[in-house]
């Protein structure tokens, strides 16, 4: 089929690389110039495992193409996806403006009377964007061609599920498929479209069943993508609060999360209790639904506790750093892991960056080593914080290191040859991820949370 991708983001990008490579034939358009000349280079702006890979061969096969040309997006877009960001505003709504300009700039070079096409957003939406981006691209249609005969098209809500850092994985692989419709040309579209990941031909595992898919209404789809990312968050509160108390009276977390985990109604996901959770997805779309909620005459209590909790669990760190240190004023602390979890370079709302704000108030010195920060340079707006080129460089006259992201390179370093560099050989995981006998055999004071 003939795709548009708008939008080349985390989303954007491996939805499109992906299309690509089940068979259909994909432009991606994305506003940023840099971007586009950086992947008609065949590089890709993002860390994902396995993208670069697959957006190479799909370039090859010449299934793929980018550019800045909305228009030449819309000719050749049977389907084409709204896929742009939606960040937060100061008061916790979507910033929907990027979606916006895409639906009226597709409603500006749609065609009168033409063939039917589906406009898609994938973009996490206010619930009733369906509506309203419809709406918009009428404006854009009416205000370029006054007088011609109706487009024809269909608005379908088609929530993302991908976790960066595996992306790729989880788009071949999808738990299901979430299409918000009432129409039924759009659906059918929709399901030729995913026919290939549908019926697992890229799937790992391909003697599972078939991908479920789930079909909605077009606001039950966008309240589905929001009630996804509120329960999993709430469910790190309610670990990161059990945590909390196991420090208190002495219980393991890691035993306990294990213990409630294997219940089937629990499940053992998203159990981890930790320094909080971050990146693009979970502060803003619980904000979001916060406010919409909040909209509509309804406080959300348990929501605004989920994100509570989540707010004084970034200080933990801090916490256990002033009852190992005492003053942290003039002492260096090292953290291992910038971004907001492993094999990604996101650093949206990461935990870190709370850290680094903080330990600078209080007059410490922070440096950091990260797999990708430390490796590519990208800095991401980081300040007041050294970036160190590797481990032992970080440990170097450390008085405590703060383990912040779960990387698996951070299960093997040389722990013993780092602790001889530190000042003091203080150890705050913040992940449960080291074992703590070995990391205290190694003369480390190892500080967990909840253990
Ligand atoms: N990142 C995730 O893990 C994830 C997962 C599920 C859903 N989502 C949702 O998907 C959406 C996209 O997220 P993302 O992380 O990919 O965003 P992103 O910020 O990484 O990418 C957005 C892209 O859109 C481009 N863009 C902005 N305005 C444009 C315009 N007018 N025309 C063309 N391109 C334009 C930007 O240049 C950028 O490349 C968001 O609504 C997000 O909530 C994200």
């Amino acid at each position: 089929m003939r795709v548009c991708v708008i939008g080349t983001g985390y989303v954007g990008l491996v939805t499109g690389v992906c299309l690509a490579h089940s068979g259909h034939q994909v432009i991606c358009v994305d506003n940023n110039e840099e971007k586009v000349k950086l992947m008609r280079s065949g590089q890709s702006p993002i860390y994902e495992p396995g993208l670069s890979e697959l957006m190479q061969s799909s370039m090859q096969k010449g299934s793929i193409e980018f550019t800045t040309d909305l228009a030449a997006g819309v000719d050749h877009g049977e389907i084409m996806f709204i896929a742009v960001g939606t960040p937060p505003l100061p008061n916790g709504e979507s910033d929907t403006r990027y979606v916006e300009a895409v639906a009226r700039g597709i409603g500006s070079n749609l065609k009168g009377g033409s063939e039917f096409k589906v406009i898609v957003n994938k973009s996490t939406v206010p619930i009733g964007s369906g509506d309203w981006v419809r709406m918009i691209v009428m404006d854009g249609f009416n205000e370029a061609n006054e007088g011609a005969s109706e487009p024809s098209f269909a608005v379908v809500s088609n929530p993302e599920f991908l976790r960066e850092g595996s992306a790729v994985h989880d788009t071949f692989n999808p738990d299901r498929i979430v299409l918000g419709s009432n129409e039924a040309q759009a659906l059918s579209m929709m399901e030729k479209l995913y026919q290939p990941i549908i019926t697992r031909e890229f799937a790992e595992d391909k003697e599972l069943p078939q991908v479920p898919v789930v079909k909605t209404d077009l606001s039950s789809a966008e309240m589905v993508k929001y009630a996804a990312n509120a329960f999993l968050a709430t469910k790190i509160s309610f670990v990161n609060e059990v945590a909390n108390i196991c420090d208190r009276v002495g219980a393991d977390v890691v035993q306990v999360a294990q213990g409630i985990g294997l219940d089937s109604r629990i499940g053992g996901k998203f159990l981890q209790a930790g320094i909080g959770w971050g990146g693009s997805c979970f502060p803003k779309d619980v904000s979001a639904l916060i406010h919409t909620a909040n909209d509509y005459g309804y406080e959300a209590q348990l929501m605004k506790s989920a994100v509570s909790v989540n707010q004084h669990q970034r200080t933990i760190a801090i916490e256990k750093l002033q009852s190992e240190l005492k003053i942290l004023k003039g002492k260096t602390v090292g953290l291992l892991g910038l971004t907001f979890k492993p094999d990604t370079d996101d650093m949206r709302d990461a935990p870190a960056l709370t850290l680094i704000e903080q330990l600078n108030r209080l007059g410490a010195k922070v440096k950091a080593y990260d797999p990708i920060v430390s490796q590519t340079g990208m800095r991401h707006g980081l300040s007041n914080v050294y970036v160190e080129t590797d481990p032992e460089r970080l440990a170097d006259s450390c008085d405590a290191l703060v383990l912040v992201t779960d990387w698996s390179q951070f299960k093997t370093l040389d722990y013993g040859a780092m602790a001889k560099l530190m000042n003091m050989p203080v150890m705050i995981d913040g992940r449960n991820f080291l074992d703590p006998t070995e990391m205290r055999s190694l003369g480390y004071r190892y500080v967990g949370v909840g253990r």
